[in-house]
C-alpha cells in the first residue's frame, strides 16, 4: 500500500527536499504552497509530484484540502508541518501584523492541519507527524520573538498531541533544523549570516537533504516507538 505524504510549503526550500526525498522512497507526495504559482508549477513539472495551493493559516481551507487530497489520491497518513515565514524585526519595532502573520502560518497552521488529519488516522489505527520547527524556537534569536514564539509553541504541541495519539498508532515528533542553506537563510543580511556560520562547528549551514534524511526515518511504518521527539539538526550549533 503506497501512503499519502503531505508536504505544507512544499515545494520551496526544505520543504521541497522532503517532498523529493518521499517521493523517492516511494511515498505518494502531495505538495502543498500558497502564493508562488510559478515556482510551484516548475516544481511540479520538475518532479512529477503533484502540487495544491492553499494557506495553512485558514482553517476551512485546510480541511477541504484534506478531503479533497482523499478523493483524489487515498487518506492522508503522513502528515509534514513545514510551511512557515519570517518577519524579522526587534520586538521594540515589531508592528502586530508581524506577530499575528507568523503565529498564524507557523503555530495556527499545525492546530490547522493536524485538527483535519487525526480522527482519520485515529479510525484507521496509524499516522505520523513530523512537525518541522527551529533552532531558534529552543535557543531565541535576536528579530525572531515572534518566529522563536511559534517555533517553541509547536514543540509543546508536538508533545502534547503524541500523548493524545500514541495508543492510536500515531507518532509526532519535530525536527528543529538549524541553518540551512534556503532562500529563507540567504535572506539573511550577509553580515548576520556570517556571525551565525562562524559559530556552527560543523563549519557550514545545513544542506535540505539533511533535514528529509530524518523525516524519512521518523515517517517509517517501524518508527512507532519514536513519538514526542524534538531532534535537532544543527551542526552542533545548539544542544539542549
Ligand atoms: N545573530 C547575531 N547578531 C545579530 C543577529 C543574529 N541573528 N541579528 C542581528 N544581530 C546584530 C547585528 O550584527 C548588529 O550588530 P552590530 O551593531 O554589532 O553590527 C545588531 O544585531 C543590529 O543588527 P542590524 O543592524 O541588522 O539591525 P536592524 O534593526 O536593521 O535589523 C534584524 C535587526 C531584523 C534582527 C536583522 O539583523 C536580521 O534580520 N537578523 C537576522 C535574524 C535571523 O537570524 N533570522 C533568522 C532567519 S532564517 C530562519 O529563521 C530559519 C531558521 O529556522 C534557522
Amino acid at each position: 500500500m503506497t501512503r499519502v505524504a503531505v508536504i505544507t510549503g512544499g515545494t520551496r526550500g526544505i520543504g521541497a527536499e522532503v517532498s523529493k526525498g518521499l517521493h523517492k522512497a516511494g511515498y505518494k507526495v502531495v505538495a502543498n504552497y500558497h502564493r508562488n504559482v510559478e515556482g510551484a508549477e516548475r516544481f511540479r513539472d520538475e518532479t512529477g509530484i503533484p502540487v495544491e495551493s492553499w494557506n495553512v493559516a485558514d482553517y476551512d481551507a485546510c480541511d477541504e484540502s484534506v478531503l479533497r487530497i482523499a478523493d483524489k489520491y487515498g487518506p492522508v497518513d503522513i502528515l509534514i508541518n513545514n510551511a512557515g515565514i519570517t518577519r524579522d524585526v526587534v520586538l521594540h519595532r515589531m508592528p502586530k501584523e508581524a506577530w499575528h502573520d507568523v503565529i498564524e502560518t507557523n503555530l495556527t497552521s499545525c492546530y490547522n492541519m493536524c485538527r483535519t488529519v487525526i480522527p482519520g488516522m485515529r479510525e484507521r489505527g496509524f499516522g505520523r507527524i513530523v512537525n518541522i520547527g527551529s533552532i531558534n524556537g529552543q535557543a531565541g534569536q535576536v528579530g525572531q520573538c515572534n518566529y522563536a514564539a511559534a517555533k517553541a509553541g509547536m514543540l509543546g504541541f508536538t508533545k502534547a498531541l503524541a500523548l493524545e495519539s500514541a495508543p492510536k498508532g500515531i507518532t509526532v515528533n519535530a525536527i528543529c533544523p538549524g541553518y540551512v542553506d534556503t532562500e529563507m537563510v540567504q535572506a539573511v543580511p550577509e553580515k548576520v549570516r556570517e556571525v551565525i556560520r562562524s559559530r556552527i562547528p560543523v563549519g557550514r549551514f545545513g544542506d535540505p537533504r539533511e533535514i528529509a534524511h530524518a523525516v524519512l526515518f521518523l515517517i517509517a511504518d517501524d518508527a512507532m516507538f519514536c513519538t514526542g521527539a524534538t531532534l535537532a539538526i544543527n551542526g552542533g550549533q545548539y544542544m539542549s
